[in-house]
């Protein structure tokens, strides 16, 4: 398979990096919120940043080893991130398991939450970098977190919205996904280069790939099977989530079909019961119909060919870059994101 070789090199780099952040969460007291901390590092995942800042230090001819610790901080970022998105979005799934809240309580999955941001800035102090370049790395991070705050505050601010404009919604995604991989491509490259052109490629490549990962993650809300997504179906459409797709759909359809979708489109916003609507026959049923009236409108095939062509302008980027197997390897990544079905 086209992928296979890439998924192996994935797993071998993830291997390295989980030791990493199982070494700075261990098992220890209070055992409530490290195993809270623990629960999605250990539950999987497809590690993909992690992976990004490794290949694109290695792209630009630095030593992935220096970039092992910088690795492992986006992931924690990336789980941090995971833990508080499901408390806000209600998610009783992620990675195949319960969530973080489910199992633990909201407040304890809080804490889990800030301890795992907290890590990451434990494993920039211990990256094997020059003190000029820790300082630099340590810049970005601060700029990805602050930009995936501002990108999550939107997309729950678009929940109770009636109308999100594109640019709006791309400039949402930008904060709340395309940062940490613009961060993750940007990190790997500050470790291993001085060149500036090549430094700033990786940081194209990242936002891009981050925005197309985004929208393509929508299209997966809605079709995708949920046994191997390892996440709810539906929920951006029980939550009202405004995304590309949906705009594509309100700017199509006819009244009456708008007036379908609506009846279950972000009724449930902010709705105490969550995803125990998941069993409810009747949801059930109004969400099948809404994602229905998405394909008889092409919003969602839309979408997807949106998010291709981001690809294809992110890998462009990285055409300054000389050819290496690393290089490649980015590349064929970022096609594998906008055509996975997990
Ligand atoms: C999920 O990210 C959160 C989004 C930004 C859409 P991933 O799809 O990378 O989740 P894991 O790490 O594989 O579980
Ligand atoms: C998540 O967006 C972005 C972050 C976690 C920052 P979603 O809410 O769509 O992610 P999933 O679908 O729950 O993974
Ligand atoms: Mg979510
Ligand atoms: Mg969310
Ligand atoms: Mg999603």
């Amino acid at each position: 398979m086209k992928y296979d070789d890439l998924f192996k090199r994935i797993r071998d780099k993830a291997r390295d990096v989980d030791e990493v952040i199982l070494e700075l969460i261990p098992e220890k007291e209070p055992v409530d919120l490290y195993r809270a901390a623990r629960h999605y590092p250990l539950a999987g995942g497809k590690r993909v940043r992690p992976f990004v800042v490794l290949r694109a230090s290695e792209a630009v001819g630095g030593d992935p080893e220096k970039a092992l610790y910088p690795a492992a901080a986006v992931e924690f970022i990336h789980n941090y991130s995971l833990v508080h998105d499901d408390i806000m979005d209600m998610d009783e799934l992620r990675r195949g398991r319960p969530t973080v809240h489910k199992l633990w309580g909201v407040n304890m999955a809080i804490l889990a939450g800030d301890l795992l941001f907290s890590k990451a800035f434990e494993a920039i102090a211990r990256a094997e970098v020059s003190p000029e370049k820790k300082a630099r790395i340590l810049d970005v991070l601060v700029r990805t977190s602050n930009m995936l705050c501002e990108g999550q505050a939107l997309d729950i601010e678009f929940e109770t919205r009636e109308e999100v404009a594109v640019d709006e919604y791309l400039k949402m995604i930008a904060g709340k996904t395309g940062a940490l991989f613009q961060g993750s491509a940007e990190i790997g490259a500050i470790i291993g280069t001085e060149d500036e052109e090549h430094i700033k490629a990786l940081s194209k490549w990242g936002m891009n790939v981050g925005i197309a990962f985004q929208i393509w993650d929508d299209v997966l809300d809605l079709i995708a099977d949920e046994e191997k997504l390892g996440k709810p179906v539906g929920s951006d459409i029980r939550k009202g989530k405004k995304t590309l797709i949906v705009s594509h759909f309100f700017s199509k359809a006819s009244d009456e079909d708008k007036a379908e979708f609506l009846k279950v489109f972000g009724k449930y916003a902010g709705d105490a019961k969550g995803d125990a609507l998941i069993h409810d026959e009747k949801v059930k049923e109004e969400v099948a119909k809404a994602i229905e009236l998405l394909k008889t409108y092409g919003s969602i095939y839309y979408a997807a060919r949106y998010a291709k062509n981001l690809v294809r302008e992110a890998n462009e980027a990285l055409t300054i870059l000389p050819e290496s197997e690393a290089r490649k390897d980015l590349e064929l990544l970022a096609e594998f994101l906008v055509e996975r079905e997990f």
